[in-house]
């Protein structure tokens, strides 16, 4: 393990990646892909004879160095495995080289089925039916699944890669297109990435894939069943970069486009650089949640230009994304969207960390991480007290001075990995600069202790606007009184549809928040008056079966069901799959358990492992 980056098992001391070539043909028959990949090195202390790469799941053929006279063959050996991170591969040099020396190293090697970072989906599991499917998830450590790598974000590296895709399927990368080249039964794709970049964004797929143009620098690739959908939901993709390059700095990356993907994809979105991986329950047919895409175009300049330097500091990611994400939706859609999201996000987090222990230290905005996957810890944490950690500075320092730290932030740290510290002094030292000794006072009297290193909720509470939270917190109050009475009559379903989509979902968390109170015939008549168990809007159902499953209601148990057979993102499988198992009394857990070995193979590899870990199985 290095010191750097508990995550890694690279000698991350000793060399570092400038860049990278990757070379990989994509085999359908056994679903793995072959090749290899050239690391050009720097090595970064006196007498390395050694290059420690991190591997997961892959085969390894053989390495060389790569000189101007021809290749040298390299000894390698694959050391001790680690339970959580891997396989060292241990590349023995020809010599020892010293710092500031630079090499070339190739690894020919195969990835396997153990690949974690790929799924390769049958023609059944796509739209069309037709053809299969390859898409990457390397975010948080599985790029050593991909290819052997120094797998830390605090290494960050420009690649150029090739992806010999069978015809007639097309392939992609998380970069820009150079050139198409056509062989007899394969298509080669050449990409490259200019922007230096950590390996968690490192991004392919493969499918039948089309291409709809938005604007000069976007488009959104789908299957073609679905692209006319895409098409609408994503028309307004341009104004919104538009509005992010004016709210923060210039968009540096070339092109942002959007790939959708099968309804296995384990997130809701994925920042791979120039192609934004996206989820298609995503897509309501009203565009009204598109505050996923602010979010993921947002990392583009927080986690893809600034990025964490390992996975403890990771609130520098979504923390500092999810306020710009707010940012940029105030100005997309509105500034109450924005203030529900917060609302939202206060209540997800306050369940989180309930869920997790108050004491629990993975509550810490910064957890200790040894010996623990990132994906273990992962939680809304990093994204909400994050969030409200900036929104509290915000409020502290004035939204002038915030404005302009924040740009500062950007244009300083560009191209670099850091960590909570490097921030805390950059802010210092700005607030010094323009606000004096006023300024410092207020920073001294932030809780930065508490704030960054205690477990719980944060330690201030930030208000948010309460008027557009107004209508459906009374909606929500109707319900429980009408219960009381058990006397539904004076609900109508227009109140419910005149709210937003963002103010349902506040009316949802509501009533989940006293779902132990609801009977099930008022359970019934919400789900029959507003057409919830099958809504077409996934955030919707999802929001309903927690009140529903929270308050152990039988009947939407099959609606439970259909909604962990439809899709596989971890947000809603994950929930959905621990409430219906906590209904022990009424056979929840069973149907759990059963439901999911039935469709466990058709789970994202990184989605089973963690239902599987959740259902205790
Ligand atoms: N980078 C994350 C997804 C991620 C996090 C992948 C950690 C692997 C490990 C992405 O930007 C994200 O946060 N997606 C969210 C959606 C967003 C609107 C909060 C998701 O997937 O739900
Ligand atoms: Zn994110």
């Amino acid at each position: 393990m290095s010191s750097i980056d508990p995550s890694s098992l690279s000698n991350l001391s000793q060399v570092t990646t400038n860049s990278i070539h990757i070379d990989l043909t994509v085999d359908f028959e056994t679903k793995a892909l072959s090749g290899h990949v050239i690391l050009n090195l720097s090595v970064k202390s006196d007498d390395s004879s050694l290059v420690v790469l991190d591997t997961i799941g892959l085969e390894i053929h053989s390495a060389a160095l790569i000189t101007s006279s021809g290749s040298i063959p390299l000894q390698f050996k694959m050391a001790e495995t680690h339970k959580l991170f891997g396989i060292p591969l241990e590349i023995s040099l020809d010599r020892p080289y010293n710092k500031g020396d630079n090499l070339s190293v190739q690894v020919n090697y195969n990835t396997t089925q153990n690949s974690a970072a790929l799924q390769f989906l049958t023609p059944e599991q796509t739209k069309g039916k037709k053809h299969p499917f390859l898409f990457s998830q390397c975010q948080s450590i599985y790029a050593r699944s991909l290819m052997p790598c120094q797998d830390s974000p605090s290494v960050k590296f420009t690649y150029t890669g090739s992806l010999r895709v069978p015809k007639p399927l097309t392939g992609l990368m998380g970069a820009l297109l150079t050139s198409v080249k056509d062989e007899d039964s394969h298509t080669v794709y050449c990409w490259e990435q200019k922007v230096s970049i950590p390996s968690y964004l490192v991004a392919l797929a493969c499918g039948n894939l089309v291409k709809h143009e938005i604007g000069p620098r976007t488009a959104v690739w789908s299957e073609p069943e679905l692209i006319g959908a895409c098409a609408y939901e994503f028309a307004e993709l341009e104004k919104i970069i538009g509005i992010a390059e004016s709210i923060v700095t210039p968009y540096v990356w070339g092109r942002y486009d959007l790939l959708v993907l099968p309804p296995s994809f384990p997130y809701g979105g994925m920042e791979n650089p120039c192609l934004t991986f996206v989820t298609p329950t995503m897509i309501a047919g009203d565009r009204s949640l598109v505050d996923l895409i602010s979010h993921e175009l947002a990392h583009s300049w927080s986690g893809n230009l600034v990025t964490t330097r390992n996975w403890e500091h990771f609130w520098l990611n979504e923390g500092w994304t999810t306020f710009f994400e707010r940012q940029f939706t105030e100005k997309v859609s509105s500034r109450d969207t924005s203030q529900l999201l917060s609302v939202l996000g206060v209540e997800e987090l306050r369940s989180d960390i309930k869920r997790t222990g108050v004491d629990n230290q993975l509550t810490n905005m910064v957890p200790c991480l040894k010996d623990i996957h990132p994906d273990d810890a992962f939680s809304v944490i990093p994204y909400e007290k994050g969030y409200n950690f900036l929104y509290y500075l915000k409020e502290l320092l004035s939204h002038e001075v915030w404005q302009g730290f924040y740009k500062h932030y950007i244009h300083t740290f560009s191209g670099k990995s850091i960590d909570t510290d490097d921030f805390k002094n950059l802010l210092y030292s700005y607030v010094e600069k323009v606000a004096g000794s006023e300024g410092i006072k207020k920073l001294d009297s932030v809780d930065w202790e508490a704030w960054l290193y205690k477990p719980g909720m944060p330690p201030v509470t930030n208000d948010f606007d309460k008027t557009p939270q107004v209508a459906p917190m009374n909606l929500a109050n109707k319900w429980h009184e009408a219960d009381t009475k058990q006397d539904f009559s004076c609900l109508t379903k227009d109140e419910y549809t005149s709210l937003s989509t963002h103010q349902k979902l506040v009316f949802f968390s509501e009533l989940k928040s006293k779902s132990s109170t609801l009977s099930p015939s008022a359970l019934d008549t919400i789900d029959s008056m507003y057409s919830l168990n099958y809504n077409k809007n996934f955030e919707i159902r999802a929001a309903w079966l927690y009140v529903a499953l929270a308050a152990r209601h039988k009947p939407v148990f099959n609606a439970a069901v259909s909604m962990l057979e439809d899709q596989g993102r971890m947000k809603f499988t994950r929930p959905i799959y621990r409430l219906l198992a906590a209904c022990k009394d009424e056979g929840g857990e069973e149907i759990a358990k059963v439901t999911f070995l039935r469709l466990e193979d058709s789970y994202h590899p990184i989605c089973a492992r963690l239902v599987k870990k959740d259902l205790g199985l």
